[in-house]
């Protein structure tokens, strides 16, 4: 091979793999990372994004090099030479590519292993997807709509589903996981970064799915200290069972901060109970909560889950009633 046809492929090389490189690290792919687990994720990203780099590198300058030296003439219409095989480079093209895919098989190994340790002491929370909400029980038997944790410190998430398929997710943590009815599967998490990041359902799971979001807020252990000593939420009782039970998933409520668009705005419930005409604001309320199918708003389908007749309790109703009651607006 000539000296000069060398320099020109490192050259196309070079500029391959300066493109590669600039897309790779301009462009920001992946969401800061908050956890210990999603920075061993993201390592994984950056060996396997190396590699790859130089990989297409090598195809790119050869590919590029071949096109501009050895296209055909525009009347050479003759065959090419008849080229056999090469065994010494069938060898190489087959150990590299065999040695770089076992090298990425080991670190992701090592990351998956290491990402399952939940170490000595860690927090455990239930956590129950539902159409269309999420529900964490901390040690303590306390429920909420969200997540609230200690910085530094691994939780291992304990997670099922009472109805159908969900899956938990918070981009900034990386860790992934369903939740599947009747079966309970884990995961370790350890932020490292303060700050409120959002829970997402990543399987479709029906008509609320897009709005099945929550949120994780990541404190000091101080804060959390104080956060688990003041009985963990702030506001009206009914406040934490709107919450707990995910409410504004699907339904906006001004007082609840909640913007949900799947079921009737909860702001607008004495015009809704003035159509529906079916008695008092309290009891309409209630009704509509055990029974949602006894009333359908025009517009909405019958898509909240008949459930919340078995699941609340009944001073838990009264409050969620009197909370909503006394909140509308109009
Ligand atoms: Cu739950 Cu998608």
């Amino acid at each position: 091979m000539r000296r000069g046809s060398v320099i020109q492929l490192t050259a196309l090389g070079l500029v391959a793999g300066a493109v590669g490189t600039a897309v790779a690290v301009l462009i920001p792919w992946l969401p800061v990372a908050a956890g210990k687990e999603a920075h061993r994720i993201h390592f994984v990203y950056w060996f396997a994004t190396v590699i790859a780099i130089v990989v297409v590198s090598v195809v790119f300058a050869v590919l590029a090099y071949s096109i501009w030296k050895f296209r055909a003439g525009p009347d050479d219409e003759e065959d090419g030479p008849p080229i056999h095989g090469h065994t010494t480079l069938e060898i190489v093209w087959t150990a590299i590519p065999a040695v770089l895919v076992t090298a990425i098989s080991i670190v992701s190994a090592v990351v998956l292993a290491q990402n399952g340790h939940a170490g000595p002491d860690p927090l455990l929370i239930q956590v129950k997807a539902q159409q269309f909400a999420w529900n964490f029980t901390y040690p303590n038997g306390k429920s909420f709509g969200y997540l609230e944790v200690p910085k530094d410190r691994s939780m291992k998430l304990d997670i099922t589903s009472t109805d159908v398929i969900h899956s938990f997710w918070v981009p900034q943590l990386s860790q992934k996981q369903d939740a599947v009815p009747g079966q309970h599967n884990t995961i370790v998490v350890t932020p490292t970064r303060i700050g409120t990041y959002p829970i997402i359902c990543t399987e479709l799971c029906g008509l609320g799915h897009a709005i099945m979001r929550s949120h994780i807020n990541v404190v000091s252990q101080a804060d959390y200290a104080a956060w688990v000593k003041q009985g963990g939420a702030a506001g009206p009782p009914g406040l934490a069972v709107f919450q707990r039970e995910g409410c504004g998933s699907c339904h906006t409520f001004t007082p609840a901060g909640s913007t949900g668009k799947v079921g009737p705005d909860l702001d607008d419930l004495k015009a809704e109970a003035l159509r529906a005409n079916r008695g008092p604001l309290a009891s309409f309320v209630h009704e509509s909560i055990v029974e949602p199918s006894a009333y359908l708003e025009p517009g909405y389908p019958d898509a909240m889950p008949h459930i919340f007749g078995q699941q609340l309790t009944a001073a838990e109703l009264d409050q969620l009633v009197q909370y909503l009651v006394q909140g509308a607006k109009k």
